[in-house]
């Protein structure tokens, strides 16, 4: 399943504004480079989709959801560049390409996801973010706390410590809602931000979305690593496996991590009834995360 018609102008909006924002003027062009190789080299921008579609749901305009977008965008991205580091997972192959660290060298990927996480923080800071400031401080707080010892990092240190060790579901479930879930979830969060909302019946009802929608894909990601194949994943297959990572197909078999990822997708349909055809991509979204083969 490819991304359809309802997510494709938002894909193309988000890579159009990091293509305008990432600069060529550091003293290290080098370093640039491989921020640019990271950043633009053609990843699902299922984080970005979450933002504007959220944030056309609650009446925003796409203009103040643009550097949120690209912000998310940036920490998923640099995250990436250190979970396929020697130290992390030691992959080879990310987006169909050679990883950071192999196309330049393991130095440059770690300085280059250093600094992808600290130019979101400047978008979503920064003088050209057309949010009100109080805003803007809002989503800094909320990216940082998805991103760091509470959120994502935790979840990656928790995966890392845990390779080999027989978790029970709870745990499981505890790890991928930080390393995936926690991004998800603020994605949804920076969309509402950007659209003025931070609270009330349609913020919780998709933030429920979210929560769905985050483990879900996790989920989905350990399924692909059994039953994907390298070229499509554009990652290499089997590398859960061969490094025995704790995984829902590792703990449920296959077949119980099929019915856990039905269960999610169903529970994520049900949070957005109340918007009826109004959340018809933010639907589309979930069936593409459930079905997705990459
Ligand atoms: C991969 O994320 C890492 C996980 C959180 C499972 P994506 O599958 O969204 O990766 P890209 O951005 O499309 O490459
Ligand atoms: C990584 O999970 C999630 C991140 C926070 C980057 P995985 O290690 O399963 O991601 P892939 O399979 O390498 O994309
Ligand atoms: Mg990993
Ligand atoms: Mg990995
Ligand atoms: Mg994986």
């Amino acid at each position: 399943m490819t991304i359809g018609p309802l997510l494709k102008p938002h894909v193309r909006r988000v890579e159009a504004a990091l293509e305008a924002r990432l600069d060529h003027s550091s003293i290290e062009p080098r370093l640039q480079q491989a921020m640019r190789y990271a950043l633009l080299n053609g990843g699902k921008r299922i984080r970005p989709c979450l933002v504007y579609l959220v944030n056309r749901l609650l009446g925003g305009v796409a203009e103040e959801a643009d550097l949120p977008a690209c912000a998310i965008e940036a920490v998923h991205s640099y995250s990436l560049v250190h979970d396929d580091l020697p130290a992390m997972d030691d992959d080879d192959l990310r987006r169909g390409k050679p990883t950071c660290h192999i196309a330049f060298d393991e130095a440059t990927a770690v300085l280059a996801g250093d600094a992808l996480q600290a130019i979101a923080f400047e978008w979503l800071a920064g003088g050209q973010s057309a949010l009100a400031p109080a805003t803007r401080l809002r989503a800094v707080a909320t990216l940082a706390r998805a991103a760091g010892d509470r959120g994502m990092v935790a979840g990656q240190a928790f995966d890392l410590a845990n390779v080999g060790n027989p978790l029970d579901l709870e745990q499981l479930q505890q790890m991928h809602r930080h390393k995936t879930g926690a991004l998800l979830t603020a994605a949804i969060e920076l969309g509402a931000l950007s659209a003025g909302i931070t609270e009330g019946e349609s913020y919780t009802a998709l933030k429920r979305y979210g929560d769905a929608i985050g483990l879900a894909f996790q989920v989905q990601d350990d399924i692909l690593d059994i039953e994907g194949d390298t070229e499509t994943l554009g990652k290499p297959q089997g590398s859960d496996l061969a490094q025995n990572k704790p995984t829902f197909p590792a703990l449920l078999g296959l077949e119980g991590a099929r019915e856990k990822l039905r269960e999610l997708h169903a529970e994520a349909l049900h949070a957005l009834e109340p918007f009826g055809n109004d959340a018809a991509a933010l639907r589309a979204l979930a069936d593409y995360i459930v079905a997705r083969d990459h």
